[in-house]
């Protein structure tokens, strides 16, 4: 079986240094907003180049969060794509805003050139997702939010370790938001997720919203405000801790893999393959690598028949979510044929030359049988 992500792969080769910390937090009884917890912070600063970071339960609550700093108003408009995890969307519909969708471009994400003209005097954040683990244009994202003294709050849920010359996903707008979900590139054992920026007032409201509104002054605590539960847990910062030294190996091992499939199936007619432009020479992590086919059907049943772990639909079109999108006027033409036709092919970091090759080789016979 050739796994979609190999996750138990991953997770042996630290196996001791996990076993170790579990039972080094049971010795010392420390699960709760503890040290691992302040060291992940810190590592992440230094590994991001950002200022703040606050460790947080989940990629949807750093979305949250963040969303919950912008002094929205009801009718307020958010500016996001239609192509992204249902998260993105149930975040800026829970702060009480109205989603405003631009379609998506070449590249799955956010069409830059279409933002503007769907700014209105409503329009208070540009919300970017960078998909797959390929940044939007963060350049043009910049301008417009400085001409129209837009907010912008980065979905970086996919894209740990991304980068636009140098600069990484995350760390371009106020806040970035970031999940440790398994399926990440950067995970944990369970659920965790993160936020950074370089905006100290951002981060302690953050910081203390996580616990209850709580501000721990040695052995006092006082309430600030009224918050939630959404503290990242001591041992999987812990964990945390101990896959970031291996990160930029792990987002090596997901290039390599891109380029052989690139290599294989660029030629391949009948099918449109992840990131095969990168004009603007973007660092990309590759979370996913999708290829989008009108022979989705003929190319999953074949794969799967050769115990090849393919994945569909993870990523959503909200616009064709029946139970969550009524208005049948809005239209992303660009996010819904991907969604139809997009195939989700394994790109974890244990993947061998020869399975890549294996991959391909159904590929192109079942789309020219
Ligand atoms: C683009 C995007 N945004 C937000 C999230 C939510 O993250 P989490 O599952 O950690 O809440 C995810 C992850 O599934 C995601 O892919």
């Amino acid at each position: 079986m050739i796994r979609y992500s190999n996750l138990y792969l991953e997770n042996k080769i630290i196996l001791n240094k996990i076993l170790n910390q579990v039972k080094k937090s049971i010795k010392t009884s420390k699960f709760i907003l503890k040290d691992d917890v302040s060291i992940f912070e810190k590592n992440i600063c230094k590994y991001l180049k950002i200022k703040y970071c606050v460790g947080l339960n989940s990629g949807t609550d750093a979305l949250l969060m963040s969303l919950s700093q912008l002094n929205l108003k009801k009718g307020s408009e958010i500016i996001t794509t239609p192509l992204t995890y249902v998260a993105t969307i149930s975040a800026i519909l829970h702060v009480g805003a109205k989603p405003v969708f631009v379609d998506v471009g070449e590249d799955f994400n956010i069409d830059v050139s279409q933002i503007e003209k769907k700014i209105t005097k409503n329009t208070k954040c540009i919300l970017p997702v960078h998909l797959f683990g390929r940044c939007c244009d963060m350049n043009k994202i910049d301008q417009l939010a400085k001409k129209y003294n837009l907010s912008v709050i980065e979905d970086s849920a996919q894209s740990f370790g991304s980068k636009i010359k140098g600069k990484f996903s995350g760390t371009f707008g106020d806040i970035g938001c970031f999940s440790l979900h398994p399926m990440k590139t950067l995970n944990v054992l369970g659920d965790g997720g993160f936020i950074v920026t370089n905006n100290k007032k951002y981060a302690n409201k953050i910081r203390t919203l996580r616990d209850h509104g709580r501000l721990k002054k040695k052995d006092k605590s006082l309430y600030l405000h009224y918050g939630f539960n959404s503290r990242l847990d001591n041992i999987q910062a812990a964990i945390a801790n101990i896959k970031l030294k291996n990160i930029n190996y792990l987002i090596k091992r997901r290039i390599e893999n891109a380029a052989l499939y690139k290599k294989f199936l660029s030629k391949e007619k009948k099918i449109k393959i992840s990131f095969l432009n990168n004009k603007f020479k973007y660092y990309d992590s590759y979370n996913s690598f999708v290829i989008l086919s009108k022979n989705k059907k003929k190319i999953i049943h074949k794969l799967k028949n050769n115990n090849v772990e393919v994945l569909q639909n993870l990523t959503q079109c909200i616009t064709l979510e029946k139970h969550l999108f009524s208005d049948k006027k809005i239209r992303m033409k660009n996010a819904e044929n991907f969604y139809k036709n997009s195939i989700y092919l394994p790109i974890n970091p244990f993947l061998k030359k020869k399975e890549i090759k294996f991959i391909c080789n159904l590929i192109i016979s079942s789309i020219n049988e």
